[in-house]
């Protein structure tokens, strides 16, 4: 894949590096690749970070043909830039898409891609404790027809922002809303797939979450609500009894990169990790036997996120007094070590852009 670049005028003001937030400045540069029926994909370039000029009629506007992907790169302290795990990225946005019925952007275009743009952005890379450049790449449809089909043309763009914590609460314990009348995803769904409408469908949940003073929304599975799925911006484990339990990643549950890397090491420190269906109320009782020792999100924005307190109807549970518990902090320094390059990444996961 050739790359053509187009040179910015003017360049943006960074931010002030010790107050980032989560994706609200934009790079200087974004990548754009388009695809039509006719000639697959083509235009690959990188141009200036800006707006885009869609026509109304646009499918996307209408029907959410849209698929997202979220990673990141790493600033380590010799001062050179590392990816994690790019090829899981590129590899789930092709599941995505073709749950979505969009064209596949080639896992090797996919991960060049990522590095060109970021080798552009060399100087956005933060190199301030647990900061780093969020990457979002997204596909969506850009035909302009109000017939529900598979579009004729898509653009695939990779948008780049300096990043802090997820959580305004940084590593401190979150409080979780378990959710028990609307559901996220269904069988036979899109729930694997990371697509805006998913997203879009769980704001509701998250709005009433935070009503009641908790940041995010459990979701239960949607057949039954009964059984524990995933938070809305991670996947999440708990520690019961010294076993580690989360959600298989059966169709409805987001695979998650971070996931898959935290079972990886809970099983090399000889966990026993159970990918199983685990029902709420089984949840809340081992929380009130004192037998649910930690909880934990994953993702990739939210990094680990120790869970404090769980709430089902008027049912509360405060899991480790409260405060971060030891195994969630060592999953957290070892991820983050080998993400920021301070640990010795034996598993292969990281590769220099
Ligand atoms: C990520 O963890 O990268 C995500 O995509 C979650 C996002 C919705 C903030």
């Amino acid at each position: 894949m050739e790359i053509r670049f187009e040179k910015r005028e003017q360049l943006k003001e960074k931010p002030d590096w010790n107050n980032l937030g989560f994706g609200k400045y934009m790079t200087d540069y974004m990548f754009v690749c388009d695809w039509d029926r006719e000639i697959g994909w083509h235009d690959a370039r990188i141009v200036p970070e800006g707006p885009i000029e869609l026509d109304p009629a646009c499918m996307t506007l209408h029907y959410a043909q849209e698929t997202f992907e979220g990673m990141k790169a790493y600033r380590r302290e010799d001062g050179k830039i590392q990816l994690f795990r790019p090829e899981m990225n590129a590899k789930r946005m092709i599941n995505s898409n073709e749950r979505l019925c969009m064209p596949a952007f080639p896992v090797e275009d996919f991960v060049a891609a990522v590095k060109a743009l970021v080798k552009t952005e060399q100087d956005w890379v933060p190199s301030q404790k647990d900061t780093s450049l969020y990457i979002r790449p997204f596909m969506f449809a850009t035909e302009a027809a109000l017939g529900v089909h598979m579009a004729k043309s898509y653009k695939f763009m990779i948008l780049c922002c300096p990043v802090g914590a997820y959580y305004a609460t940084g590593l401190d314990p979150v409080k979780i809303l378990v959710e028990n009348e609307l559901v996220r995803a269904v069988a036979g769904g899109t729930g694997f797939t990371k697509c805006g409408g998913n997203y879009a469908g769980s704001i509701a949940g998250q709005v009433k979450a935070e009503k009641l003073g908790y940041s995010q929304v459990l979701w239960l599975d949607g057949n039954e609500r009964k059984y524990v799925e995933e938070v809305g911006t991670m996947n999440i484990m708990f520690k019961i009894d010294g076993e580690i339990w989360t959600a298989p990643t059966v169709g409805t549950v987001l695979p998650g990169v971070t996931r898959d890397s935290m079972i990886h090491l809970l099983r090399d420190w000889g966990y026993n990790v159970r990918e199983e269906r685990l029902a709420i109320d089984d949840l809340m009782k081992a929380g009130h036997e004192g037998k649910l020792e930690e909880v934990f999100g994953t993702g990739t924005a939210a990094v680990i996120s120790p869970v404090g307190e769980l709430r089902f109807k008027d049912d509360v549970v405060v899991i480790n007094g409260g405060k971060t518990g030891e195994l969630t902090q060592k999953l957290y320094d070892t991820l983050t070590g080998i993400q920021w390059g301070r640990l010795e990444d034996k598993y292969g996961w990281t590769t220099l852009v």
